[in-house]
């Protein structure tokens, strides 16, 4: 029988749910995953050898490469896992064979078993990703790597045996998804087989060795009502977006990086009518939506010969011509915007987006020096009553300092005030210091009414006036 730290199954049944107390004890031991040499348990059988105690740790490198060579020449890199798995099966076994190794049936089934994992999957990262609770994944370098738990960021045990390491696995991934990652083009936004997102950089950009960053795509996106328990948004703004979602508002949020902002697109999205047509515009294929009728569109970075890109701007322009409904933006972040809100000023209400920005203000002028990026010369004053015009709510997420994700205001565009586009808090959330580590405080409506809440009522929409009066404690 094998260990248990080598079986990746009995790995993540530990590391998932609670934190137990054995998966504490195992943290504080923090092992490494990838090449631990843990002292027998008494209470267990020895386990047979891992390869790299065998001494074969240089065999084992050697062969990855031929299969990965043999891969490649075979044009199979991207390939479905099952036909990968074969072909690494019956490569290794014949490397194996013909290399004349001293290595019992228990040791090459390890080796082989290792080795698989190592080809398809990503490595010694394979044990995180497949434990439920883990939301992301950052390798800062061979032996740090860390993930966010429960929105908190942890060290853990697991190690790359040096930088190559790192780099064979980024490699891996890109050229499972058609990508390329080397010193000319040494930035990729990647996205694993699970829908979860890659980021990688490696030198020169990243001068202290290659990196990663992953965003584990949940199974299943959290709802509306998951965000609610969570403390994250109270149910009358669930309510009260809900509505407006549905009566075809023009919504973005706006927060900073990792605050939440595509999970409560995501969660937005899921109140479009089933009926309606919706295109989705994103770098990285993120957001999962129910609906039937969803045309996903990605961008493209350029290819090698520095041709081929298509940018979100390109997209979006693209989407106007595809009889959409609702056009989703997963983040605004360039000459898009203007587009996007011509579109928006234009017949093609009911759009959602990201911004990242750090408050509402903030958000706007983010938004007009978008605009500007798009290199059509525009008068500021223009470019604010489009924005003005177009944009109806601004939802803004934080990720507070418990690590928890609540909205931290919803506020209306009603205008211009001379240049200035005017806003309107309709929720905030009050903060009142922190217990036990938990942020206290209570999503208030601040009694101002939406502008837009008697069309909605004329269209037979409820928005009772109730929702703008109450306070609702956080959980
Ligand atoms: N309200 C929430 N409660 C708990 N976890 C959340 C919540 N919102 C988001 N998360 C988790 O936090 C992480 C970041 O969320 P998300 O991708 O939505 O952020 P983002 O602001 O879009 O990030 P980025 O700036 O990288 O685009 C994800 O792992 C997600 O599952
Ligand atoms: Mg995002």
């Amino acid at each position: 029988m094998r260990d248990r730290r080598d079986d990746p199954g009995a790995l993540r049944r530990r590391l998932a749910g609670s934190r137990s107390a054995e998966l504490r004890a195992w943290e504080r031991r923090r092992t490494p995953v990838e090449t631990g040499r843990e002292r027998a348990e008494p209470t267990r059988p020895a386990r047979p050898a891992r390869s790299e105690d065998t001494g074969t740790l240089g065999l084992k490198a050697g062969l990855q490469q031929r299969v990965l060579d043999e891969l490649g020449r075979r044009n199979l890199l991207d390939a479905d896992e099952a036909t990968l798995g074969g072909v690494v099966d019956e490569l290794v076994a014949s490397a194996l064979a013909n290399d004349e190794l001293a290595l019992n049936e228990g040791e090459r089934r390890v080796l082989v078993d290792e080795l698989r994992q190592e080809m398809l999957g990503l490595g010694p990262l394979a044990p995180l990703m497949s434990d439920p609770a883990v939301t992301d994944v950052l390798v800062v370098g061979a032996d740090r790597v860390y993930v966010e738990r429960f929105g908190k960021l942890e060290l853990t045990g697991v190690r790359f045996r040096n930088d190559e390491h790192v780099m064979r696995v980024i490699e891996r991934i890109a050229t499972g998804v058609g990508r390329r990652i080397d010193a000319s083009s040494p930035m990729a936004d990647l996205r694993l087989r699970d829908g979860s997102r890659v980021n990688a950089t490696i030198p020169p950009v990243s001068p202290r060795g290659p990196t990663l960053s992953i965003r584990r795509f949940g199974r299943r996106r959290l709802s509306a009502r998951e965000l609610v328990d969570f403390g994250s948004i109270s149910p009358t703004m669930v309510d009260f977006l809900a509505t407006s979602v549905r009566a075809r508002k023009n919504i973005l949020v706006s927060g900073g990086t990792g605050s939440g902002k595509s999970t409560l697109l995501g969660a937005m999205a899921e109140w479009i009518p089933a009926e309606e047509r919706i295109v989705t515009i994103e770098d990285t294929l993120e957001l999962m939506l129910d609906q039937e009728h969803v045309v996903s569109l990605e961008t493209r970075p350029p290819n090698v010969e520095g041709s081929g890109r298509i940018t979100a701007r390109d997209l979006v322009v693209n989407s106007l011509r595809m009889r959409p409904d609702r056009v989703i933006v997963g983040e605004v972040r360039g000459g898009e915007a203007l587009d996007m809100l011509q579109a928006m000023n234009t017949g093609h209400d009911g759009s959602l987006g990201t911004i990242h920005a750090n408050s509402p203000r903030d958000a706007l002028a983010r938004l007009e020096t978008m605009v500007l990026m798009a290199g059509v010369e525009l008068p500021s004053r223009a470019i604010r009553e489009q924005i003005a015009a177009a944009i109806h709510l601004l939802v803004q997420v934080r990720r507070y300092e418990d690590g928890v994700r609540r909205i931290e205001g919803i506020a209306e565009i009603v205008g211009l005030e001379g240049t200035t586009p005017l806003l309107q808090d309709l929720f905030r959330f009050e903060h009142r210091g922190v217990r036990q580590g938990r942020v206290q405080g209570e999503f208030a409506a601040t009694g101002i009414m939406p502008h837009f809440a008697e069309e909605l009522r004329s269209q037979g929409r409820e928005m009772p006036l109730e929702w703008f009066q109450r306070a609702e404690p956080a959980r």
